[in-house]
């Protein structure tokens, strides 16, 4: 068993972001990522601290955008709109989840698929499910960078990934599939879920459940994907039972130290894009889309 080191990874891709970033600016004004933080979850704190920390690593600029846990469904959309119309800023990323009574569909739909970058609008899904675009959900993508990483074929393998949200499931058997697996997509309401995840060569764990996928699930060599971020009394856990599953397969990620800082880098890598495509296309004003 191999353990595949996302945080090494997702280092490699740092240092290439910011070489990157320093030959853009010789030309260009550095990147600038804003960050929607709506108030009240603990977790998303920490994870938009991180990603500042990562651009401050790479040379790109950010903006935390604040909001109240209470603000109304129009005032977000009212500060996502200024992010769009600021020509100072190429990236707009929305922390998720938002609180319950805030539509996140609808104010992700909001952001400029110009300045999209973790692909979520329903124009730059429709671009990735087609085939066309060239940025992919962050998280999606590093897992993709992680199994290229280790050269782990995929072609021709059967792929099956629990879980079906657009940030991850969904974005993820995308990417697998137009790699030429064989992509199953489970969720909740599959029937014998462990039929299926046996008969796995690629399994990429997607739930949000701590510890739920055993040794039972898995095919004996089976590359394992464990997405899950579970916070249980200060310790973080995936949704695989690492230590349970781990002998049985031939690579699997840890938790924490595999996908998590994989998604960070290529938030990184996908803002650097983003910023090049606005000067290439002349976009790097607000366009309406
Ligand atoms: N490492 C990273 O960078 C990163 C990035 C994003 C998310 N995450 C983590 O990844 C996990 C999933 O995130 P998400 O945003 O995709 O979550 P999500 O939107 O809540 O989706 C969870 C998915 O799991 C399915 N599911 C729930 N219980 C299940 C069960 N018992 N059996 C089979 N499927 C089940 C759900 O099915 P239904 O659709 O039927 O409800 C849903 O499709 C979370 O722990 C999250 O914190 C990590």
């Amino acid at each position: 068993m191999e353990i595949l080191d996302g945080k090494k990874l997702a280092g490699e891709i740092k240092t290439q972001v910011k070489f990157d970033v320093e030959n853009f600016c010789k030309e260009h004004r550095a990147p600038m990522l804003a960050c929607i933080l709506v108030e009240g979850d603990k977790a998303s704190e920490i994870y938009v601290s991180s990603k500042v920390r990562a651009c401050e690593e790479c040379g790109i600029l950010s903006k935390v955008v604040r909001l109240s846990s209470k603000i109304t469904q129009t005032e977000l959309e009212k500060a996502i709109d200024n992010l769009n119309k600021d020509i100072n800023i190429n990236a707009i990323l929305l922390q998720l989840p938002l609180p319950p009574h805030l539509d996140s569909n609808l104010a992700i739909n909001k952001i400029s698929p110009l300045k999209d970058v973790d692909c979520l609008t329903d124009t730059n899904l429709g671009s990735l499910f087609s085939g066309k675009n060239q940025l992919a959900p962050c998280t999606a993508q590093g897992i993709m960078k992680l199994l290229n990483k280790y050269k782990i074929a995929i072609e021709g393998k059967r792929a099956v990934v629990i879980g079906r949200s657009l940030l991850v499931g969904k974005s993820v058997s995308c990417l697998l599939e137009q790699s030429n697996a064989t992509v199953t997509i489970c969720h909740s309401k599959t029937q014998n879920l462990k039929s299926i995840t046996k008969d796995a060569d690629i399994l990429v764990v997607a739930i949000g459940k701590a510890k739920m996928i055993t040794t039972e699930f898995i095919k004996e060599g089976a590359v394992v994907i464990d997405v899950g971020i579970n916070r249980e009394s200060g310790k973080i856990y995936g949704d695989v039972d690492f230590e349970n599953v781990k002998e049985k397969c031939s690579y699997i990620t840890p938790v924490p130290g595999g996908v998590g800082p994989l998604t960070v880098a290529c938030l990184m890598e996908n803002t650097l894009k983003l910023s090049k495509r606005q000067y290439e296309g002349g976009t790097n004003s607000y366009t309406s889309c």
